[in-house]
């Protein structure tokens, strides 16, 4: 019978846990053990107590690293050095961008496993993708926190007063964030325009019922259904275009990103200079080395000297801990049930789903992605 432990978070404000008790219910019923570290759900309101009352077993940290098949996570833990040969860890690991745990995760002996690396377009493998259960998250509380700071109402309201005049809301990329921003956005009342360099986003925003702008510059397709990185004229054209757009709004809410790249800047100096006093700009892409907005700072709240409120909104589905776990318990949960057809993990390398996400296995690295940035890497330093 297969065991599966449940680690707390322990990266600072994390505050999702990456099983549910509804979640762990569910794993009992098909005579899985559960083991939950002691106060894991504590932060997302799911008590001990509760987990118990699923039939789950709460217990140390030690005990679910000593006793435990399968281990999930969100984060990788900082103390995966505790995990045992032959065990599975499950988690948003990010191995393309931390080669190194990866590496050390495969000599370790242990199976990792990336939900990451998950193949978006593969129907099958949608109830397990958790980037976009945790980008919906992120991308509706943008839209409230940047309601929050606005300094004015998101709607049009009339009064005997008077009636104000509705928030004009621009939101920068449109995948799984930026089109919930923007549906969030409208609810609220403002009127909403996104932006996007695909020509499939474009078609997304329009079915949301919000406008487009339009740069003039041409879409800009990679591969997988994301964006490519923008050459250097694509990259000054859109600057000059979204200069001249983005003083006319009142809230920027940013999302873009490209695959394996920094996130593309979208929101110069110079039009930040031109935005009036009081204006709001979440960036839900903002990274200790830049992000969309020139300025932002990772988790920081600031107000620039021309009144300019920039928010670096780079954990945004923590904040909403309860749904964001729920999502994600419900991603790993399709996940283990692909895994272990029976109630026993049946690892199957040539299976599409598992060949993208498997990172190590038997001792070494397995995955043809990571291996071939491993390669890369290499090929750069000699
Ligand atoms: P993401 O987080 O990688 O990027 C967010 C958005 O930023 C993207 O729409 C991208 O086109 C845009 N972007 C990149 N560079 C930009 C620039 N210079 N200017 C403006 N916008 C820029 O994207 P996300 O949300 O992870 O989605 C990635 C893709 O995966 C999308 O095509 C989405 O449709 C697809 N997807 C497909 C699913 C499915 O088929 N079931 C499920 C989830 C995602």
């Amino acid at each position: 019978m297969t065991t599966v432990g449940v680690l707390r978070e322990t990266a600072g404000r994390e505050r999702r846990v990456a099983l549910t008790p509804d979640g762990a219910g569910r794993l009992r019923k098909q005579d899985v053990t559960v083991l939950v570290e002691a106060g894991a759900g504590a932060h997302a309101w799911f008590e001990d107590i509760a987990y118990d009352g699923a039939g789950a077993v709460v217990v140390t940290r030690e005990q679910v690293y000593a006793e435990a098949d399968v281990l999930l996570c969100l984060h990788p833990p900082e103390d995966a050095a505790a995990t045992r040969p032959g065990q599975l860890l499950v988690g948003l690991l990010n191995p393309l961008g931390n080669l190194e745990l990866a590496q050390r995760l495969a000599t370790a002996g242990v199976t990792a496993i990336s939900l990451d690396l998950l193949p978006r377009t593969l129907s099958r493998a949608q109830a397990m993708d958790a980037l976009t259960s945790q980008a919906n998250v992120a991308g509706y509380k943008a839209a409230l926190l940047a309601a929050e700071a606005y300094p004015g109402f998101f709607p049009m309201l009339m009064t005997a007063a008077g009636t104000t005049r509705p928030a004009q809301v621009l939101v920068l990329g449109a995948g799984v964030a930026g089109l919930q921003a923007i549906a969030t956005a409208r609810r609220l009342g403002a009127l909403v325009t996104g932006y996007d360099v695909r020509e499939a986003a474009r078609a997304d925003i329009a079915s949301t019922g919000a406008a487009v702008l339009d740069t003039e510059t041409g879409s800009a397709e990679g591969t997988g259904g994301y964006a490519r990185s923008l050459s250097g004229d694509e990259q000054s054209a859109q600057q000059s275009a979204l200069e001249e757009a983005i003083p006319r709004f009142d809230v920027v809410i940013t999302t873009a990103q490209v695959p394996g790249g920094a996130p593309p800047l979208l929101v110069s100096e110079n039009a930040l200079s031109k935005m009036r006093p009081g204006s709001v700009l979440i960036d839900l892409a903002s990274t200790a080395a830049g992000g969309n907005v020139e300025g932002s700072i990772p988790d920081t709240r600031r107000v620039t000297d021309g009144g300019i409120t920039i928010i670096g909104a780079n954990n945004l589905a923590s904040t909403v801990p309860s749904a964001a776990s729920t999502a994600y318990a419900r991603n790993v949960l399709a996940l283990l049930t692909h895994l272990m057809p029976g109630g026993e993990v049946v690892l199957d390398l040539d299976d599409e789903v598992q060949a993208a996400v498997v990172v190590s296995h038997g001792g070494r690295l397995v995955n043809a992605r990571i291996r071939a940035a491993g390669q890369d890497r290499k090929e750069t330093s000699e």
